[in-house]
């Protein structure tokens, strides 16, 4: 069990996320989306989890009223399996509720088995399916849910 903590992103933490990133998705967002996301002070969520001051894994998450949507969450490949992403759905839970929110929902790649095991280990139930969601390659998303009150 690897010992890290979560704190809020950074410009500087940039670099580390924007790797895991291009290693972790075809589509990539790009430098700038994170920035955007970074300037969103008191409507989105930008954390990091660190382990020795490296970067392993990140999550971008906008509270929406009553809902905390889950935009972009990638763990690097040498950590992934080792629970870092549960410790990074452990802190928007605990912050999502927080900021009043009883629910959080995300779209996944329908062909994407790894995440949708790893959310519904967690709790999560697919609530629909969204037709052509992703652009580039017209696959449907699945949307999933976890209530959280
Ligand atoms: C989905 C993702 C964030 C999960 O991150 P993670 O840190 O590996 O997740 P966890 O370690 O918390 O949970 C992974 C689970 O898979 C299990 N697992 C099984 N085989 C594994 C393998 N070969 N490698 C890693 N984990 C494996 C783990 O044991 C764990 O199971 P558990 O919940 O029963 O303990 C990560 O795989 C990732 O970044 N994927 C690429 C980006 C992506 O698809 N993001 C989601 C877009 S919606």
């Amino acid at each position: 069990m690897i010992g890290f903590t979560i704190r809020d992103m950074n410009e500087a933490d940039l670099p580390y996320v924007i790797e895991i990133e291009q290693s972790s998705f075809d589509f990539p967002w790009s430098r700038n989306m994170f920035i955007d996301q970074l300037m969103l002070r008191d409507i989105a969520l930008k954390l990091v989890a660190v382990h020795e001051g490296t970067v392993m894994g990140y999550v971008i998450v906008w509270l929406e009223g009553k809902d905390s949507h889950i935009l972009n969450i990638a763990v690097g490949e040498e950590w992934r399996g080792k629970k870092i992403a549960k410790g990074i759905l452990d802190a928007v839970i605990a912050r999502s509720l927080n900021s009043g929110c009883n629910r959080i929902y995300l779209e996944v790649r329908k062909s994407n088995s790894y995440a949708l095991d790893f959310y519904k280990r967690n709790g999560f139930s697919v609530i629909g399916e969204e037709e052509g969601y992703y652009e580039e390659t017209g696959e449907n998303a699945l949307i999933l849910e976890l209530v959280i009150v």
